[in-house]
């Protein structure tokens, strides 16, 4: 049976994009099962539309739901599509421990840093500020503390001088886009896992397989 997943956005949705491309070219053999966005006007729908993809809409309006009920929602939205991993692509929210939980950890994100440095929603703007010579992006398994979970795999991008947040964001989304659909590929496979524990476990054959152009933990 297909490896299932979800893919949450707000916005844009390039990750996603790049994520049926690569479905496209036969790069990955999940299946996108669900795309879930937070905003029913978000540009990124659109990629869902074109492919037939069924698509939830849980919006989260001010003072009406606390984010615990926010989750919830989010939760019992996606729980009947019986997915495998569930994939943030540049989805705004943050995301609670009974989320996780409900998909027992196998919740992914892609964030534009170099992980751990450079968190939360300004990644490229600190990475020029601190005049780092270098930045890229992570994929990692989500905890309830942001940006922070278990990396799976890495890309790096130099950072040039006379970068501006856009030139420095669209090196790394470039990246971005190869990155992601190659951490679900190694996930769908079976040689990258989180176990109940939240710890990562890799298998030999990783290095081998669709992540092996990127920066990836030891064993
Ligand atoms: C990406 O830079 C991603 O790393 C961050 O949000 C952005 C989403 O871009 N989490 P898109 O919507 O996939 O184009």
């Amino acid at each position: 049976m297909a490896f299932r997943i979800g893919v949450m956005i707000s916005g844009r949705g390039s990750n996603l994009a790049a994520v049926l491309r690569a479905k496209d070219r036969r790069e990955l053999s999940a299946e996108v099962a669900v795309v879930l966005s937070d905003q029913p006007t978000a540009m990124g729908l659109d990629f869902a539309r074109q492919a037939n993809i069924p698509i939830e809409i849980v919006e989260r309006k001010p003072k009406e739901r606390s984010s615990e009920a926010f989750n919830e929602a989010l939760l019992h939205t996606l729980l009947p599509y019986k997915l495998d991993l569930i994939v943030l692509a540049g989805f705004m929210r943050i995301i609670t421990a009974s989320f996780i939980d409900g998909f027992d950890r196998k919740v992914l994100n892609i964030h534009p840093s170099l992980l751990p440095a450079f968190k939360g929603a300004n990644a490229q703007r600190l990475a020029l500020e601190a005049g780092a010579s270098e930045s890229g992006c992570t994929v990692h398994f989500v905890t309830p503390d942001v940006d922070s979970g278990p990396i799976v795999a890495q890309a790096r991008v130099p950072v040039l001088g006379g970068d501006t947040i856009e030139t420095l964001s669209a090196r790394i989304l470039a990246e971005e886009h190869k990155i992601l659909p190659a951490a679900i590929e190694a996930i769908a496979l079976g040689q990258v896992r989180i176990t109940r524990g939240g710890e990562l476990e890799l298998r030999n054959d990783v290095s081998g397989g669709p992540l092996r152009q990127f920066l990836i933990p030891s064993s």
